[in-house]
């Protein structure tokens, strides 16, 4: 059984009932039963979200040291959270993939969200699909 950690960063808890008008309507249990239905046979999906720099962080050494590859929507820590991109380097510099994933295009929105200080040192970025960014990045990894 293969792995792929499907991290979420702050308020992304609150997907469903937060601005749905640009997240939409479904809530991470509802994206935690698409990518199961998505991913290839033997592939885990194992979804996760906390409001925690510090936590995040943790599971991004945690997919170092086990190998396992990454799709991540750091949230609000995509344009300012040094820390994390440093540990979302640690990732791909061990040659393991991680995909950025944003629900909303963030180009398309608020200057301050112009900024991604992850997308650098990231394997590529997706964003502005709502859902289906975490589908595409599934496959983008190989294993959807
Ligand atoms: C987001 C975009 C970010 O700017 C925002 O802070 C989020 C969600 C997205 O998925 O579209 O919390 O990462």
């Amino acid at each position: 059984m293969s792995r792929v950690l499907v991290l979420n960063g702050p308020n992304l808890g609150r997907l469903g009932s937060r601005e749905p008008d640009v997240y939409g309507a479904q809530d991470l249990s509802a994206l935690r039963v698409l990518l199961a239905e998505k991913a290839t046979e033997g592939t885990e999906i194992d979804v996760r979200q906390t409001d925690d720099e510090a936590e995040l962080i943790g599971w991004l050494h945690e997919a170092v040291d086990t190998e396992t590859p990454v799709i991540l929507n750091p949230a609000a820590f995509t344009h300012y959270s040094y820390a994390l991109r440093d540990a979302a380097k640690l990732v791909t510099a061990a040659g393991i993939p991680l995909v950025e994933v944003h629900i909303s295009n963030p180009h398309a929105r608020e200057e301050f969200r112009h900024t991604s200080v992850i997308s650098a040192v990231a394997t590529g970025v997706i964003a502005g699909f709502g859902f289906d960014s975490y589908v595409l990045a599934l496959s983008a990894v190989g294993r959807g």
